[in-house]
């Protein structure tokens, strides 16, 4: 009983260790851009898992991965530089991103077989060239069912590739394949081939972001909004669909804008979610940085609030006619934790070089952490009480259940005296037997004379006598000659000393000469003795 509670608690105490590293986390991927001047060894490498490396491109003509000359010399020691930072780091090599590659020519390069091979052939190339450890298709969408269908075969002949790749050379492991998918596989034009994103993809980077781009006015100004009581533009709807059209939270990686739209309202008093606008500020399509919106916000001093919508997940704030929607601290945590509580692979940040001081990057990294420190806080407090708590339970059980053997173990043992001697007897250490001489017997029971025979046993006659230091003892002699040598002999007798009982008459020794055998015994007053001496088995 007591020793089954222990092993429970073993049990619960070992499985616990595996528990907080069971729990999720997050992948971190920070996407880097070479067209943002913004050098890779600037990024603060304790903050992502993963860094992408952008953008490759496809040549029109020969549909073979291109890089630009200046992007050949960044890209090639980009690897390196973050290995030498971090080495835990994962490095991919981006296609395409976020300068709108040109729709035809990847159109037309997953249309044929041999346009696909040129592509995947040289992309596995360039990655091994330099050392990226996997290919990221950030090509937007395809937006006919025939560009759907292609995609489709060109993730799969994409994955038989690099299975064969890490087949032949086994010191390398195969290459990660991912791509940047719309924030939902069905509400816009793009379609995707989820079936084979989930069979030969790792996972995807779903952009959970942009949604009141394209309305200039009446715009919501969550143009991330993690939820939209008013539409289907928002990142909750779009995860929804991911899952149900077949793809597993796992592969799912969200977007974690570092940017924010800009807009000029129409009055500047109504500055609120959803005021009206009249079109873009500061730049043509509106879009600008965290970094920009902080910088704007410290510029126009400290008057400047920024405030935080929980309906829709988003923050904002109005400087003058100008008013900035993006994520904040508050935002990025929240969606950090979205991440989590969804079981979703992780979160992918756009771009690296957005950030302000890194503080929207360490918000979603500390929020990440937080959970997991909470959930390891909780067990340490947890598990330690309850396991005292059992093993505590477990030692009063074990204690009472002993107790009460011991009890009906010395009832037992009153009970019946002449049972059976206790086994753990056995473990006594041997009995002080003293052997006797011959000569020493005859002196005492005077030479086994008839006056001092006692009587006779099943086994041979006991005779009285008396030792010159005054003991009285009894003397029985084993009838049959033996054939037992001596050391058999006081083996017997060690063990029959052993055996004996408390409340029995004790064996002082024995005596042996040629032909003799003698048991040497305490004498006891003449009922007991009788009852014992005469009563006894003995074997010689
Ligand atoms: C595409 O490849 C061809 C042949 O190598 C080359 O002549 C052409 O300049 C490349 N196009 C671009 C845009 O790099
Ligand atoms: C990587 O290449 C760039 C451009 O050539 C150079 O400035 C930088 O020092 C190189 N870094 C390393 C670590 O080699
Ligand atoms: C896109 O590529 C096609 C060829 O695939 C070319 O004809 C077209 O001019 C390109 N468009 C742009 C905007 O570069
Ligand atoms: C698909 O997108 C491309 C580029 O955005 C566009 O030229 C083309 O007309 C679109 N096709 C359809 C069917 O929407
Ligand atoms: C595998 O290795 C052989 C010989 O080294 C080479 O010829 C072949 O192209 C390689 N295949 C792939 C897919 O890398
Ligand atoms: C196998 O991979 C290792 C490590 O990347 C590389 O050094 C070696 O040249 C490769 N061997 C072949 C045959 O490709
Ligand atoms: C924009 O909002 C105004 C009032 O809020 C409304 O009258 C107008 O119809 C809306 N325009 C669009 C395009 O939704
Ligand atoms: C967020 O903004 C919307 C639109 O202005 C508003 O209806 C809603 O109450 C706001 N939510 C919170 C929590 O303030």
């Amino acid at each position: 009983m007591a020793s089954k509670i222990i092993i429970l608690v073993l049990h619960i105490f070992i499985f616990s260790e595996s528990l907080p590293a069971r729990a999720q986390t997050l992948i971190k991927v920070g996407y880097w851009d070479s067209g943002d001047g913004f050098p890779i060894s600037d990024v603060n490498f304790a903050l992502f898992t993963h860094l992408m490396c952008g953008f490759a491109d496809v040549n029109s003509t020969t549909y073979e991965l291109s890089l630009s000359p200046s992007d050949e010399e960044q890209f090639s020691n980009f690897t390196d530089t973050v290995k030498i930072k971090n080495p835990s780091i994962t490095t991919l090599l981006s296609i395409g991103g976020g300068n709108n590659p040109n729709y035809s020519t990847y159109s037309s390069m997953s249309a044929s077989s041999s346009s696909r091979k040129s592509f995947i052939d040289s992309s596995i190339k360039i990655a091994r060239l330099y050392g990226f450890q996997g290919l990221d298709l950030s090509w937007n969408s395809a937006n006919t069912s025939r560009d759907k269908y292609n995609i489709g075969i060109l993730f799969k002949e994409w994955r038989a590739a690099v299975d064969l790749e890490a087949r032949n050379n086994s010191s390398q492991s195969q290459l990660i394949l991912t791509a940047k998918v719309a924030h939902s596989p069905l509400s816009t034009a793009a379609a995707y081939p989820v079936d084979s994103i989930r069979q030969y993809l790792n996972w995807v980077h779903v952009m959970t972001t942009g949604y009141s781009k394209p309305t200039w006015t009446n715009f919501t100004g969550a143009h991330a909004a993690l939820y939209d009581p008013n539409s289907v533009s928002n990142t909750e709807y779009g995860i929804t669909e991911w899952i149900e059209e077949g793809l597993s939270a796992d592969k799912l990686v969200l977007c974690l804008p570092f940017y924010g739209f800009a807009w000029t309202l129409v009055k500047p008093e109504d500055n609120g979610i959803g005021a009206a606008a009249t079109g873009p500020a500061l730049y043509d399509d509106g879009l600008v940085t965290y970094k920009e919106i902080k910088n704007h916000i410290k510029n126009y001093g400290p008057n400047v609030r920024v405030m935080y919508n929980s309906t829709y997940v988003v923050n904002y704030c109005s400087i003058g006619k100008i008013w900035f929607g993006f994520d904040d601290v508050e935002a990025v945590r929240v969606k950090v934790s979205y991440a989590k509580e969804k079981k979703l692979r992780g979160y992918y940040v756009w771009e690296v070089s957005y950030d302000h001081y890194w503080m929207l990057s360490r918000a979603a990294a500390e929020e990440d952490n937080k959970n997991r420190q909470n959930k390891r806080l909780l067990w340490a407090i947890v598990l330690p009480i309850t396991a005292a708590c059992i093993l505590l339970i477990g030692f009063l059980l074990y204690y009472f259940c002993w107790m009460k053997t011991l009890k009906l173990k010395a009832k037992a043992s009153k009970d019946s005296a002449n049972s059976q001697a206790d086994a753990g007897d056995f473990n006594r250490t041997d009995p002080d037997l003293r052997e006797y001489s011959l000569a020493d017997i005859e002196a005492a029971t005077d030479r086994l004379s008839i006056e001092n025979k006692l009587g006779e046993g099943g086994y041979g006659p006991v005779y009285k006598g008396v030792l010159p230091d005054g003991q009285i003892i009894a003397v029985k002699k084993l009838s049959k000659t033996s054939t037992q040598g001596f050391e058999e002999f006081k083996n017997e007798v060690m063990l029959t000393a052993k055996l004996q009982h408390l409340n029995l008459i004790r064996v002082l020794g024995f005596c042996i000469d040629t032909q003799e055998h003698m048991l040497i015994y305490e004498y006891m007053p003449k009922r007991s003795l009788d009852y014992f001496l005469f009563g006894m088995c003995l074997t010689a």
